[in-house]
């Protein structure tokens, strides 16, 4: 049941540093996207094109893109939350996006200021556009296995709005632990839920590692047959609307249990730890990744 090749959806460029309390200059951002695109990774989520006011860190994307040397084969996907980031995204050279909602109300409220209902009617606007202009859409689901206000999320409510997003056109759902707080059963238990309205070949899962689970929960999840994870080198991160939340699980600790596991990926392990090392270094950051650290010692 366990897949032989798994695609890595690296996200720390935009999941990672959204969260950096003090502004990473353009070139720094695009010498990062680049050096990840460089190591194998298929796919890199460069920025977001959200409000300013909301994400300072994010408010230099456009300019993130117009710079950024794209490779052949590679994605670069950008966060959307309206119709306003979209067009945005279009004048940069975007061509393919990540939408986002929530499956509990409260972080829905606190993260984009509308409920539920309401940010599923917004990106009605945003799939229309994105599908005239030939633009692929990854849709996340944040609040998976918990919410910050809201505490307990059902399965059901998860399975709901995964399958929501698959009908306006999503290609592929990527379910996330906003704040880390999943297990392993738990994880396993979601999934067969959620797989029940969507194909498992659809569903990507999206770690943050707040509770050392991340590394667990992707063996749970890729003994439920799921062949996608999203991850940020060095584990940067966390979310500005999810307190206390930390980064993803870190890239290099990703690729070095699948390596393990004998499943491909067509990502350079040592690459990745070399660039997790420079932009620990360079934010004045802890490297969080332990494979990452234990591979520049060897
Ligand atoms: P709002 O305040 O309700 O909306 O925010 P608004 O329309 O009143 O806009 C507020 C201001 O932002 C206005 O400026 C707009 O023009 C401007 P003003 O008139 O006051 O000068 N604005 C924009 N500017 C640039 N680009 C835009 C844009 N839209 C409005 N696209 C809104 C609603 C959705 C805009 C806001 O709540 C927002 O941007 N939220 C994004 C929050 C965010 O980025 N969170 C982190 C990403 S989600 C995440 O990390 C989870 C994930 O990793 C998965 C997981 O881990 O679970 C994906
Ligand atoms: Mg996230």
């Amino acid at each position: 049941r366990m897949p032989e090749r798994v695609r890595v959806v690296e996200v720390g460029p935009r999941d990672g540093l959204q969260n950096e309390s003090t502004q990473v200059p353009v070139a720094v951002k695009v010498e990062l996207i680049e050096r990840l695109a460089k190591a194998g990774l298929p796919a890199v989520e460069a920025g977001a094109f959200v409000s300013p006011k909301w994400v300072p860190q994010m408010a230099d994307s456009a300019e993130v893109f117009r710079t950024l040397q794209k490779r052949l084969g590679v994605t670069y996907p950008a966060l959307i939350p309206n119709l306003r980031g979209l067009e945005a995204a279009i004048a940069a050279g975007v061509n393919e996006i990540a939408v986002f909602v929530s499956a509990s109300e409260g972080f829905s409220l606190k993260n984009i200021a509308c409920s539920r209902a309401e940010s599923l009617a917004r990106l009605r606007d945003v799939f229309d556009l994105a599908i005239t202009r030939g633009i692929r859409v990854r849709g996340y689901v944040s609040c998976i296995a918990g919410c910050p206000y809201d505490g307990d999320v059902p399965p059901a409510e998860v399975a709901a709005m995964a399958h929501e997003l698959l009908v306006m056109g999503c290609y592929e759902i990527s379910l996330g632990d906003t704040i880390g707080v999943g297990t392993a059963r738990q994880i396993r238990n979601l999934i067969s839920q959620v797989a029940t309205t969507i194909p498992r070949e659809r569903i990507a899962m999206h770690f943050h590692d707040t509770y050392g689970q991340g590394i667990a929960n992707v063996l749970a999840s890729l003994e439920e047959g799921i062949a996608v994870f999203d991850s940020s080198v060095a584990g940067l991160g966390g979310c500005p609307y999810a307190p206390g939340a930390s980064g993803n699980i870190a890239t290099e600790d990703l690729l070095y249990l699948l390596h393990g596991l004998e499943i491909s990926t067509g990502v350079d392990l040592e690459a990745i730890a070399e660039t997790g090392d420079w932009i620990s270094r360079l934010l004045g950051r802890h490297n969080e990744s332990r494979a990452g650290r234990a591979v520049l010692a060897r």
